[in-house]
């Protein structure tokens, strides 16, 4: 069976034809496969976010080929590769960027408005993801409110709330203790188990040793490399 995922020579230059030109990735080659947790690590400003950015669908290549399960993104017009990416991924970012004085349950339910679902539905699906990350009775609270590990566990039902395929999670533990860190790494090997497909970007060794990941890859200037 095909790879999920599969990056074939993609690159992304930033500002093309400018002055401020940035080549950020060249000619980026890999797969993963449905089902693997898969890191990226490298300095600073070595294009993992770029990379998660192209295969989350929120960008496209300047060159190249990427194909997300049968279909090939990187040439689909925006519309399409917004249902794409509201389809197919997740995403958990460094930042939580939850609204702060929206409910939780408000906050989860945001990411199905353009979906188009029946009201039932989105009720019975956002009791799943309150169940599954122990939120039911927090649901009527504003995030506000809550703690620092509610709060991550909203950003991450909020992910999980369009029941994606794939979760991209770009430095998830980058403002968090190591209590949280161990604590979304137990959600994500969970979510794991379920079968879903993990891609991260991270410095942080915590992460790139944990036993939930696969494989991991190393960024240098856009370069992309097995890792040791
Ligand atoms: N929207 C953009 N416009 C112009 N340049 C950008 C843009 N996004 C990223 N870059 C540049 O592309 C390069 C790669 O950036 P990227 O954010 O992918 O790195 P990163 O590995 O995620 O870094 P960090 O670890 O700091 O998050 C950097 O030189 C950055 O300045
Ligand atoms: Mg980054």
């Amino acid at each position: 069976m095909a790879a999920l995922i599969q990056a074939h020579t993609l690159s992304k230059i930033y500002n093309r034809h400018q002055a401020d030109e940035v080549r950020a990735l060249s000619e980026v080659t890999f797969s993963v496969e449905a089902g693997e947790a898969v890191v990226l690590q490298g300095p600073s400003g070595s294009g993992k976010t770029s990379l998660l950015s192209l295969i989350g669908c929120m960008t496209r290549p300047t060159s190249g080929q990427l194909r997300i399960g049968e279909k090939e993104v990187s040439r689909l017009p925006e519309p399409f590769l917004a249902r794409v990416r509201r389809e197919t991924f997740g995403f958990i970012f460094q930042q939580l960027n939850l609204l702060r004085d929206l409910s939780v349950l408000d906050n989860i339910l945001l990411p199905l408005y353009p979906a188009d679902l029946k009201t039932a539905e989105m009720h019975s699906r956002a009791e799943r993801v309150l169940e599954q990350l122990n939120l039911l009775e927090k649901q009527r609270m504003k995030v506000a409110q809550l703690s620092g590990g509610e709060q991550q566990r909203v950003a991450i039902a909020r992910a999980l709330i369009n029941q994606p395929e794939i979760i991209i999670a770009d430095e998830p533990t980058a403002h968090l203790d190591s209590t949280l860190s161990k604590e979304l790494l137990v959600i994500l090997e969970h979510l794991k188990k379920d079968g879903k497909t993990i891609v991260f970007a991270t410095h942080d060794p915590y992460v790139y040793q944990h036993r939930l990941v696969d494989r991991r890859f190393s960024m240098h200037d856009g370069v992309l490399r097995k890792a040791e």
